[in-house]
């Protein structure tokens, strides 16, 4: 059943036990309700008290400002970042309390104490000191799910580097694009990576990419795989090499930063053509991220946390890297596939590493439990207790499988819905005091003003679709858009005055949100967010293809795919082997995971008078819904009619 009618159909509550909700941070709605009334009535209030478990080197002056429409957190007051995830837990007596777990797709593991982790840390923030990083430049990661990820983000934070995270996944076009756009000096990359058994020459990407990319001075190349990498002289050194220097010491001093300093830029996809460098700052992203890992996570000393997030996407940033280890919490972190070796490899390193909070996509949900039960079954799960989802809607049929089988029905699943641009979750349950619907992210966080709009900016009907909309600030929102704060006014707020989520949703007569996926031209595949002017704009620059159009369509697995309309040049050919191609162009120049699954050649795409590609109409024709609206603005409304008729099954 799509998702849309599942989720309109589903009715069942599931409610905690007593003894889960006896022993959670909140214990009950009553609680919850509490609280909330109180953090949005008086969020100054809300916030600074919670502020203050952090750890400052100088308190703040003001809580928030509003400074023309950027929002400031907390100015006037210093801390660092780094400082707080580990020196904070290593002076609280953790310091051999395990950080990090990290699970190699194949081979040994390793192990990370609170302190040892800081030394790492340490070592490299006094390595990137040494060629010249300093406070406020961009450092570029373009690093596989090894722990020298987390590690070089770290150090950037310690002396104050900006850190601008690349997903490994993606190719050495869309690195280009990014490094040019944040114009950062040094690069970090390893030599490749590992998934499924195969290794990914990273560093070739890198080398591809650099070749337009004058800013960069050095890299920095990991040693993974052993795969003889190009090391450019004077401008390339090994990880190793450099952090085994008798001269780098394992202490270094923490930038005292500003709280409104930056701490990482993210690139994320949005209606337009270029990808937008997400900001985020220091002490309100900080906060926000130990707060909602604390509560929606329920974290306790003994926990064993994993997720299976890229640290390349805001997920790996917020729920792998800071939000766990200002907790001071146990994360285990994986490299490769999920089917690696075979399909329970999650399962076993639950196994392993007796995980007690276990963080995925619906994605992986739906396309481990069409492998069978037996996979799960034959592991022990038992140290479970806690379960998460995010990144796409989750259909009731998915959400009742993680809570049966995975769950054993005794493990509450948090659905978080939130995004790069908020930081943090900012709609979900507190596992011991909501009462979960299967397919809804339930309520808003502390200090979150949730609502679904109309068209014309009034408020929706319970149960009437609208604009998912957040109408006051929050610590974790993002401050602007790299380099271009025009277009942060213009995308969150332009349209209704307050931020603009670019999600569709309902709320329900319970207060409950249920997302039902993007109203703007993203597309969420498999969880990853791909902008539909990306994909295009990768098949234009194709020599054989003239125009592209690019919209979603249901997967079952994936929970969307991407369907290309292609219009041909008039010499090219259409043929399956130029299919093909073109399907392969795509992989390389974004990246394998924004492949259109299916590509449909057509002499003409429906346009309005004016030269606009009708999308709606295209995806109405994808997705077989039929669903076209007004056709009679088009120039010519008989391109429908033929487009549906060739629509690929
Ligand atoms: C979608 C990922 C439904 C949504 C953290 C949002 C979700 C986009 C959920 C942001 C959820 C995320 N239920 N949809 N629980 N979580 N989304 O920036 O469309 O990669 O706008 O951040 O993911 O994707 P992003």
């Amino acid at each position: 059943m799509p998702y849309i009618d599942s989720i309109l159909k589903e009715k069942r509550v599931f409610y905690p036990s007593h003894e889960f909700s006896r022993k959670s941070h909140i214990k009950n709605m009553a609680e919850y309700s509490k609280l909330y009334k109180k953090s949005i009535e008086s969020p100054e209030k809300f916030w600074a008290e919670k502020a203050n478990e952090l750890e400052w080197f100088k308190k703040w002056e003001t809580v928030l400002r509003n400074d023309m429409g950027f929002f400031k957190w907390f100015e006037g007051g210093r801390l660092n970042v780094s400082y707080n995830c580990l020196d904070r837990i290593v002076k609280s007596g953790k310091g051999s309390k395990t950080a990090l777990i990290w699970e190699p797709e194949s081979g040994e593991g390793k192990k990370y104490t609170y302190e040892q982790l800081l030394k790492e840390v340490c070592k490299f923030a006094n390595v990137l000191k040494k060629l010249d990083v300093k406070k406020g430049n961009v450092v570029q990661i373009y690093l596989p799910m090894i722990p020298e990820l987390p590690i070089a983000m770290l150090a950037c934070a310690r002396i104050g580097a900006i850190h601008s995270v690349v997903f490994a996944g993606f190719s050495s076009d869309a690195l280009k694009d990014r490094i040019r756009d944040s114009n950062a000096e040094l690069l970090i990359t390893a030599d490749g990576s590992f998934r499924n058994g195969k290794i990914f020459s990273l560093k070739k990407n890198v080398d591809i990419a650099l070749k337009e990319c004058p800013t960069i001075k050095n890299v920095i190349v990991v040693k993974r795989t052993d795969n003889n990498a190009y090391i450019a002289n004077g401008r390339d050194a090994w990880w190793h090499e450099l952090i085994n220097k008798k001269e780098i010491k394992d202490i270094c001093e923490p930038e005292s930063m500003h709280s409104e300093d930056s701490l990482f830029i993210l690139y994320t996809s949005g209606t337009t053509g270029k990808p937008k460098g997400i900001l985020h700052t220091q002490a309100g992203y900080l906060l926000f991220v130990y707060l909602t890992f604390k509560w929606i996570f329920d974290i306790k000393e003994n926990d064993s946390y994993f997720c299976t997030a890229d640290i390349g996407w805001i997920t790996g940033h917020s729920y792998i890297v800071y939000g766990p280890l200002s907790n001071g919490a146990t994360v285990v972190m994986y490299e490769g596939s999920p089917t690696f070796p075979k399909p329970d490899r999650f399962w076993r390193i639950i196994e392993k590493h007796k995980v007690t909070i276990f963080y995925t996509a619906p994605t992986a949900i739906r396309a481990l439990a069409k492998e069978g039960d037996e996979w799960p079954n034959k592991c022990n799960l038992s140290s479970l207790r806690l379960l998460g989802t995010v990144g796409e809607p989750i259909n009731p049929e998915a959400w009742i499988w993680y809570h049966n089988v995975i769950g054993k029905n005794k493990c509450p699943i948090v659905d978080t819905w939130w995004q790069t641009e908020t930081g943090g979750i900012l709609i979900s349950p507190l596992p011991g005091a909501t009462p979960l619907k299967p397919g809804s992210a339930t309520k808003p966080f502390f200090g979150i003003l949730a609502d679904v709009l109309r068209e014309d900016g009034s408020k929706a009907n319970p149960n009437e679709g609208g604009y998912l909309v957040i109408k006051n600030p929050w610590p974790g929102m993002l401050r602007t858009v790299w380099d271009d704060p025009q277009r942060y006014k213009n995308a969150y707020f332009e349209k209704f005055g307050v931020y603009l989520t670019g999600d569709s949703a309902r709320m329900d007569e319970d207060g409950y949100f249920w997302i039902m996926g993007r109203i703007d031209d993203v597309i969420k595949v498999a969880g990853h967010r791909i902008g539909s002017a990306e994909v295009e704009s990768s098949l234009v620059s194709h020599k054989d293809v003239a125009e592209a159009a690019v919209v979603p369509y249901p997967h079952e697995i994936k929970g969307q795919a991407i369907y290309a309309f292609v219009v041909l040049k008039k010499n090219a050919k259409k043929s399956g082997q130029l299919n093909d191609e073109l399907k392969k162009h795509v992989a390389e120049r974004v990246g394998p995971i924004a492949k259109p699954d299916k590509i449909q050649f057509a002499d003409e795409l429906p346009k309005t008078r004016s030269g606009k590609i009708m999308r709606r109409i295209l995806k109405a024709i994808a997705d077989g819904s039929k669903d076209y609206g007004n056709i009679t603005t088009l120039t010519d409304p008989g391109v429908v009619e033929i487009l549906a008729k060739n629509r690929l099954n």
